[in-house]
């Protein structure tokens, strides 16, 4: 595997493999010395064109515990700024070295045009609506480990899914993994070609194992979706009483970055229930195995 641009890209054995890669990551991040010296000399270029917090710093830490040279672009207050090509910026990165470029773009297709124009790996860190393969990885990870399985749970994933690149991804990796997903959320931002989905949340949560809450993209919106905040909590929201509706072992995720009060409440977030903090600590061991991979193989 060269690049991963899209969850659709990976089989349930590949898939798996990253995940079992990333157990054994996860053991060095738990030593007192995090690091490791499989990417010494290769360069990897965090090249994000849209805000992000845990994702590019995730990425980072990745690199630097495999030993790799991070070089970090951010758009703002570069020549992007100026007007600069995605063509011309990837003609720099590639006069520099890169030997991979972990790319964040509000358009969807930007990593897959980005990898025709580079010799280095591609990693899609999230393209506009459409995908973001590594957030799924890291969430199906978690739930393996909170389960210790993905085959056969009933996964709902609540809320604002038509912007969101976190399902799309979810959707495809789960169902390769043998999960049973379920979209749920008002009909306006539900798209009903990705799958099983239902208007009704409380319907559906005494049968979840798993609930991933998602973040109303309200920077996303060109329309209004629904009525008011208040009107899509009440109806969409995950507060403590629907909690209680779910089964004992069920468990409640969300990528973050939260809307506490609006599709979950502090009460729940905060809860032994929720894998919010998990998750961002899985991410780094999981994109640890991608970038060992993708990278690990070959030598400059
Ligand atoms: C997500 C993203 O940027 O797609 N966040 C993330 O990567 N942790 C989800 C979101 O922004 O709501």
């Amino acid at each position: 595997m060269k690049h991963l641009l899209s969850a659709a890209d990976l089989d349930a054995a590949t898939a798996t493999e990253i995940l079992d890669i990333a157990a054994s990551m996860a053991a060095v991040s738990g030593r007192e010395i995090k690091k490791l010296p499989t990417l010494r000399g290769r360069t990897v270029v965090n090249l994000f064109y849209e805000d992000s917090t845990r994702t590019r710093i995730s990425f980072e830490a990745a690199a630097k515990r495999l030993s790799a040279d991070v070089i970090n672009f951010s758009a703002k207050g570069s020549s992007v700024a100026k007007g600069e090509s995605l063509k011309d910026t990837a003609w720099t990165l590639q006069a520099m070295g890169a030997d991979a470029v972990v790319i964040r773009h509000p358009a969807s297709g930007a990593p897959h045009r980005l990898a025709n124009w580079v010799e280095g790996s591609v990693l899609n860190a999230g393209d506009g609506t459409h995908e973001h393969p590594t957030q799924a990885l890291l969430d199906a990870y978690t739930i393996r480990s909170r389960m210790g399985k993905i085959d056969g749970l009933q996964v709902a994933i609540v809320g604002d899914v038509l912007h969101s690149r976190v399902a799309r991804s979810n959707v495809l990796l789960l169902t390769t993994l043998g999960a049973k997903v379920t979209l749920v959320g008002p009909p306006t931002l539900v798209p009903s070609e990705l799958g099983e989905y239902s208007y009704d949340l409380d319907a559906v949560l005494p049968e979840a194992d798993v609930v991933m809450m998602l973040r109303v993209q309200r920077e996303r919106m060109t329309d209004s979706y629904f009525p008011s905040a208040r009107e899509y909590s009440r109806r969409y929201g995950l507060d403590g009483a629907r909690v209680r509706r779910m089964p004992d072992h069920a468990i409640v995720m969300h990528p973050g970055p939260m809307n506490r009060g609006m599709e979950i409440t502090p009460e729940v977030a905060d809860s032994p229930r929720s894998t919010i903090v998990e998750q961002v600590t899985n991410g780094v061991s999981v994109r640890m195995a991608c970038l060992y991979l993708l990278l690990g193989g070959k030598h400059s």
